[in-house]
């Protein structure tokens, strides 16, 4: 592929960070999880991160305006000139509207966008068990995807911690901010003649395949 301007869309927990990592290889594209950058800029205590933590916290979107700067800086990076896989941006009908802006400036519209589905039951137990390496951002399981050391990262031995938002109330609320706010843009894409619907069960290297053959990629 020449040029790569995927978008995965999905519930908290679908697995759209864990696709991510392994997919860009195989893109040769960034991954630019929106998620990912705010978490940086609460951690480096930026003023976005001071304002965004509320909302986070509580498990529900930034605004907009906030989100928006952010991804188009990011966006206009030198390594983004191939392309990006975009992972939990766009979430609202005007941040897709955003970034249809933001990709008529650049010349090259948005090609793919693939929802990944998995039920709620999956995704509650997904997040309930989801364990990240602080110091490299390696995703793990405890029981899906343990690591070999228990707590500790397979690549670099730090002390695996569980996401802030993770726990069970706050999970409820992104569950039910995504279902009003995000779904609807899976109608949005399907109108645009761009999405691809991919079940998200399975092994992580099934649902790779399946994602992979969505877009058309090579394994
Ligand atoms: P964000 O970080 O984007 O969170 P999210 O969308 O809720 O998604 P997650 O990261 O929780 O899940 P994921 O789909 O990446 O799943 P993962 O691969 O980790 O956003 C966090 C917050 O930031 C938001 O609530 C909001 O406040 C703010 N925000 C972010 N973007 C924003 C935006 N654009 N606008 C406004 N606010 C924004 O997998 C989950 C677990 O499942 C892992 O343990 C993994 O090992 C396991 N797993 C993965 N695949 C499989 C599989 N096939 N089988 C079994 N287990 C699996």
């Amino acid at each position: 592929m020449s040029e790569v301007r995927v978008v995965l869309l999905g519930p908290p927990g679908a697995g759209k960070g864990t696709q991510a990592k392994s997919l860009v290889a195989s893109l040769g594209v960034p991954h630019i999880s929106s998620g990912d950058l705010l978490r940086e800029a609460v951690t480096g205590l930026t003023e976005l991160g001071l304002e965004a933590r509320s909302y986070m916290d509580v498990g529900d979107l930034v605004p907009d305006e906030l989100v928006l700067g952010m991804i188009e800086k990011r966006i206009g990076g030198t390594d983004c000139a191939p392309g990006f896989l975009l992972d939990g941006f766009p979430r609202t009908q005007a941040q897709a509207a955003a970034l249809g802006d933001m990709l008529n400036a650049r010349g090259g519209p948005l090609e793919h966008v693939v929802a990944l589905a998995v039920d709620r039951t999956e995704v509650v137990e997904r997040l309930a068990g989801r364990r990240i390496c602080p110091d490299c951002g390696r995703l793990y399981h405890v029981r899906f995807e343990a690591p070999q050391n228990e707590g500790r990262c397979d690549g670099c031995g730090t002390e695996l911690v569980v996401r802030d938002d993770d726990r069970e109330e706050t999970v409820r609320q992104r569950v039910a901010v995504y279902e009003n706010r995000t779904a609807p843009l899976i109608e949005f894409y399907r109108q645009e003649g761009i999405l691809h619907e991919v079940n998200g069960s399975g092994s992580q290297a099934d649902v790779r395949g399946r994602i992979l053959e969505a877009v058309g990629g090579q394994a």
